[in-house]
């Protein structure tokens, strides 16, 4: 079980706003009543990040993260943006391997692992993101395929370091937009799980690593996964386009 620690709500645009509409979400965001106990940060698409970086002023909440890096700090990699470059707009964090990049862009294990590492270097906390799909859960796979995708995104990952721990989302891939949210006490099974995977990789500190749920989050649900102690955070889709329904999101996330 994880250390008590501070829950994360992060919102993950995806492909959604360009500079001027995420400057005005920033803007707007910046306005709801937001609670205290909870760290909320928003993962930003790499051409939006300078506005909203500008429109985040000296705000510290959301803090800023990226969507995804390449691992190179420069070189002949056209279209891709490093972490260094990153490293520029003071990011927190930076999602890393989502099941979209996997499909979509044919991302590998071996290449997220790069990543991750690539971030550790900089001072930028990865969020990397690991998940079944339907077919697997259905042959009762989803613990091995995760915590493979776990092990092998760790494979670069300098151990030695103790100023920064990787964190991790648990999105099961029949989860994402499709609201059919894997529930709390299902996703706990399987938060269990990597727990274990992480204390055998980081030892005591890998009580620390934190384990956010992602997939059909809403602010209906947000609280179930928020009250159960073995997931430390979400990682909110479609629910966190619309500022204010995702400040709402926010509050419904703690018992008043
Ligand atoms: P969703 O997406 O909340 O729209 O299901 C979550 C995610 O893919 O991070």
């Amino acid at each position: 079980m994880g250390v008590s620690m501070r829950k994360w709500i992060i919102a993950n645009w995806k492909m959604h706003y360009g500079p001027m509409k995420a400057g005005a979400w920033i803007r707007a965001f910046r306005r709801e009543r937001l609670p205290k106990d909870l760290d909320i940060g928003v993962a930003v698409s790499a051409v939006s990040l300078a506005a909203a970086r500008a429109s985040l002023g000296r705000a510290g909440v959301p803090t800023l993260g990226a969507q995804n890096t390449f691992w190179a700090d420069e070189g002949s990699f056209t279209g891709e943006t490093s972490p260094q470059m990153l490293k520029e707009f003071s990011l927190s964090f930076c999602l890393v391997g989502h099941s979209e990049r996997r499909i979509h862009l044919g991302e590998t294990d071996e290449m997220i692992a790069k990543k991750a590492e690539a971030l550790r270097k900089k001072g930028i906390q990865p969020v990397i993101c690991v998940g079944e799909t339907d077919a697997q859960k259905k042959k009762g796979e989803t613990l091995k395929i995760v915590r493979k995708q776990m092990t092998d995104a760790l494979k670069e990952w300098d151990m030695e370091d103790d100023s920064m721990l990787p964190a991790f989302a648990y999105e099961p891939i029949w989860a994402i937009g499709t609201n059919k949210a894997c529930s709390a006490q299902e996703a706990r099974v399987v938060h269990e799980g990597l727990r274990q995977t992480l204390v055998k990789l980081f030892g005591e500190r890998g009580n620390e690593v934190h384990i956010l749920y992602g997939g059909s989050v809403d602010m209906r649900n947000v609280s179930e996964y928020l009250s159960t102690t073995e997931i430390d955070g979400v990682l909110v889709g479609s629910a966190s386009l619309d500022p204010r329904a995702f400040g709402l999101l926010c509050r419904s996330a703690v018992p008043a």
